[in-house]
């Protein structure tokens, strides 16, 4: 089969097309036959790590989608035949989704309906999980995303035309919020209002604060932040109550500096957010709940959804990568042979 591989960290140009044997499934996993394979951040982040001590190549991408096309012991053969979406594929292990055949735990391929594509299915995983983490350790809340679970609730969303902004747009919606976004262009904005935001600032040449509170005078209550320290004195000016900042993401060296005294009479919370290392259950809830929404028709890609696909071979790994890298606007897939 054909893999992709890298034995060394560095540039996209460690990435290496080669032939491997089909793998065997052991006891608990199940083997996918890839149709797609999606490339987040992380991926051209980790590959210029090096590699675990304990291997000497790892096939990269923790996101595909594809069809189970054997299960080893301890699984339910009835599985073989299913189409899936496979989150966190790469996770502490060697086997990445940019090949053709990859293995993975049974609970990591998720049942992917018919009218869902592959190209929906292989862009769920790290972006949808994340989003759906940030929106739900709101204090209080019923820490599920459904149909009204975040009714009465304020969504801030900080970059709104990134992947992962527009998953939690699209999942805020789904679940009732009142939906607000940051972007820094009218080509963003129009992304942003395709993904579903009731209202779209533009940070660089609007007042953020003062637009984001005459549209929600009693502030906000979950921040799905991917720029804390950029935004840290906003998202204070403009917190309710019992506001949470859940922030997944932040630059090289990016620091997080509060205004304290004026943070503390909302009683607003800090909270970072990294997918890998969510407790089990709560992850466990947040595959759940991304998959209901997907058999709802709730989450969507392309364009009409705010969330342009960008396509490469699996030949090109290398140059998916590059594009990831340099900012691509939208998401980044490969299809596979
Ligand atoms: N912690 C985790 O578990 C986790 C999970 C997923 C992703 N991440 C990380 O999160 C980051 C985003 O991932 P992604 O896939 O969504 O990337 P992306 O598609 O490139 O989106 C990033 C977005 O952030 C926006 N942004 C940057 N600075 C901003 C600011 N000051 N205010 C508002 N928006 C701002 C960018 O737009 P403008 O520059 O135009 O504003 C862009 O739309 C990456 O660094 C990734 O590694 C972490």
């Amino acid at each position: 089969m054909k893999s992709v591989i890298r034995t060394a960290a560095g540039g996209p140009e460690v990435l290496k097309l080669v032939e491997r044997p089909v793998p065997e499934p052991g006891p608990g996993e199940v083997r996918g036959r890839m149709h797609v394979s999606g490339v987040n951040p992380t991926d051209w982040r980790s590959r210029r790590r090096p590699l675990p001590s304990e291997m000497s190549e790892q096939v990269p991408h923790q996101d595909g989608a594809g069809v189970i096309d054997a299960v080893g012991p301890q699984v339910d053969p009835a599985r073989a035949g299913q189409r899936v979406w496979i989150w966190e594929a790469a996770w502490e292990r060697p086997w990445g989704t940019a090949q053709q055949y990859t293995l993975v735990p049974d609970q990591q391929a998720v049942a992917l309906p018919d009218h869902a594509p592959f190209e929906l299915g292989a862009a769920l995983g790290i972006p949808a999980l994340t989003a759906h983490r940030a929106l739900t350790v709101h204090d209080g809340g019923p820490g599920r995303i459904a149909p009204g679970t975040l009714g009465g609730t304020t969504v801030l969303v900080a970059g709104g035309a990134g992947v992962v902004g527009n998953a939690a747009i699209q999942l805020a919606r789904w679940a009732g919020a009142r939906v607000i976004t940051t972007v820094s262009s009218p080509a963003k904005a129009a992304l942003a209002h395709a993904a579903g935001a009731h209202r779209v600032v533009d940070y660089r040449t609007q007042d953020a604060a003062a637009e984001i509170l005459a549209f929600a005078p009693e502030g906000v209550d979950i921040f799905v932040e991917v720029a804390p320290g950029a935004n840290a004195a906003l998202d204070v000016a403009v917190a309710a109550r019992g506001a949470v900042v859940a922030y997944y993401s932040g630059g090289e060296g990016e620091q997080l500096s509060v205004p304290v005294l004026s943070s503390l009479p909302a009683n607003l919370r800090w909270q970072s957010v990294f997918i890998y290392t969510v407790r089990p259950a709560a992850k466990q809830q947040a595959v759940c709940d991304v998959a209901a929404a997907v058999s709802a028709g709730a989450l969507r890609v392309g364009e009409e959804a705010g969330l342009p696909l960008h396509r490469f071979p699996l030949e090109r790994t290398a140059d998916a990568h590059a594009a990831l890298e340099q900012g691509v606007v939208g998401k980044v897939l490969l299809d596979i042979p």
